[in-house]
């Protein structure tokens, strides 16, 4: 056997928790499989004084230098969170010659780009499987495992909090507020929920994915968000009468000439879709390219030991390529530049509730000033309860750009007979 890899661990919360378990547990078969031990050499915290159980017998220190400084180091593992300081030390790490493997997808999304730049300049590994889906196995196939593909689709349910709520109120037929109640009792959904439920964890998931099946760099910035705020259980409701589930959605596709088109938002998805399927707090993420076909990865998004086997297993990986001395081998893949598709480019079919007066003609207008605008119906639905003189009306579009049903959605909000638009929501993957 080889002498020991060893390594310094940033952060000791549920991931790091995690890392160390996982570490424990199964310490022979990662020895095993590196063709040497792996050992935790030391674990960066903030207090020295606050007691963590899970750190006895380890070395622990809350002075930054004596890991990055140590030449004994060669990985670090960053499972702090946030930007600052973490991005600073995973720069300094691999500027020291140390490969870094993090869970952080703030920082990915926003400064992937430094990452690899510095990770090529030292000839390191950048490693990053738990920024996406937790436990899952999503960024090393689209890395690897997919690359004899052209990735046109890559589409997911990456955030648990929104899907649990959202997967509560379709089967509890609760409403938005106490399924966040719930969500936060259950430790889901953070005291601030905004991350969550306004689509911003998400957006930054979608960032990394489609720079990844792209192979052109997407910025957080870049990509339009819409969270899950104004669902209602009404909406729900007609999703189910209709065939469809609700979902939050990371999507992004390769429009060709319209440019990469990446977005965050609810989506009416028909139930026949394997992404329907995916309920509470389980992720998953499909894509499509034109040697596999369909391919779909499910499984837990979070959680202190599934996201530590995504940690873990970059370990392992980092500690193979010094074992053979192959370092960086699999380097950033943001080889071109496509350009964003605009979110007025964007092409979908689209669901629209709308409360208009309930008397002879309205159905006709409305018709109408679709048909005027290029949106053309694929059907429309009078429900069947009338609410003093008013009535509600539910149509389903068949595909077109977003800006014409937008100035369709204008036009009819200046209409007397129209009260309200009270939603509009994309409708993904439709049959027909
Ligand atoms: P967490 O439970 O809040 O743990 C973070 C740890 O980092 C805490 O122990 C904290 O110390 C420590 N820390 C923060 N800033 C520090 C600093 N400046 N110096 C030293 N230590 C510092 O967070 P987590 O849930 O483990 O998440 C860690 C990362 O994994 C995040 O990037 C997150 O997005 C990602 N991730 C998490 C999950 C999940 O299921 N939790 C899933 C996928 C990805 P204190 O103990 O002093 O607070
Ligand atoms: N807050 C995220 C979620 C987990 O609800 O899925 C961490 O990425």
């Amino acid at each position: 056997m080889k002498n020991p890899i060893k390594f310094g661990l940033l952060g000791s919360g549920t991931v790091g928790t995690g890392v160390i378990r996982v570490l424990q547990e199964n310490a022979r078969e990662i020895e095993e499989r590196i063709g040497a031990p792996l050992e935790l050499k030391k674990v960066l915290v903030r207090d020295l004084g606050k007691k963590r159980p899970q750190l006895e017998g380890i070395a622990v220190t809350d002075n930054i230098e004596e890991i990055i400084g140590d030449e004994e180091i060669s990985i670090i593992v960053e499972v702090m969170g946030g930007i600052h300081p973490a991005r600073e030390y995973m720069l300094r790490a691999m500027e020291a010659g140390k490969s870094v493997v993090t869970a952080n997808k703030d920082v990915v999304a926003q400064f992937g780009k430094d990452m690899f730049e510095m990770a090529e300049k030292q000839d390191v590994d950048f490693l990053f499987e738990a920024s996406v889906g937790g436990g899952i196995p999503i960024i090393t196939p689209l890395k690897q495992c997919l690359t004899a593909n052209k990735l046109t689709e890559v589409m997911g349910i990456v955030n648990g909090t929104t899907n649990y709520m959202l997967t509560k109120m379709a089967e509890c037929g609760a409403d938005y507020e106490s399924v966040l109640k719930e969500a936060q009792e259950k430790g889901y959904a953070e005291a601030n929920p905004s991350a969550d439920v306004d689509g911003l964890d998400a957006a930054r998931k979608a960032a990394i994915l489609a720079s990844l099946a792209f192979n052109t760099r997407i910025q957080l910035e870049d990509v339009s968000v819409e969270g899950i705020t104004k669902i209602t259980p009404m909406d729900i409701e007609y999703a189910n009468e209709l065939g469809y589930v609700v979902k939050l959605l990371a999507v992004g596709k390769d429009a060709g000439e319209k440019g990469v088109d990446v977005r965050v938002h609810p989506v009416f998805l028909p139930k026949e879709h394997p992404l329907a399927s995916v309920r509470g707090v389980f992720n998953a993420i499909f894509v499509r390219g034109n040697a596999i076909g369909e391919a779909m990865f499910y499984g837990p998004g979070a959680g202190s030991l599934p996201t530590a086997s995504a940690v873990v297993s970059d370990v392992i990986d980092a500690a193979r390529d010094i074992v053979n001395g192959t370092f960086g081998r699999i380097r950033c893949t943001c080889f071109e530049k496509k350009k964003l598709c605009s979110l007025d480019d964007t092409e979908s079919s689209y669901y629209v509730r709308l409360l208009v007066d309930d008397k002879p003609g309205v159905l006709g207008t409305i018709a109408t000033v679709f048909g005027n605008e290029g949106v053309s119906l694929k059907s429309v639905v009078q429900t069947k309860e009338s609410i003093a003189d008013h009535a509600e009306i539910v149509a389903i579009t068949h595909m077109v750009e977003h800006r014409k049903m937008l100035c369709a959605v204008k036009v009819l909000e200046g209409l007397p007979v129209v009260d309200e638009i009270r939603s509009m929501i994309r409708v993904e993957n439709d049959r027909g």
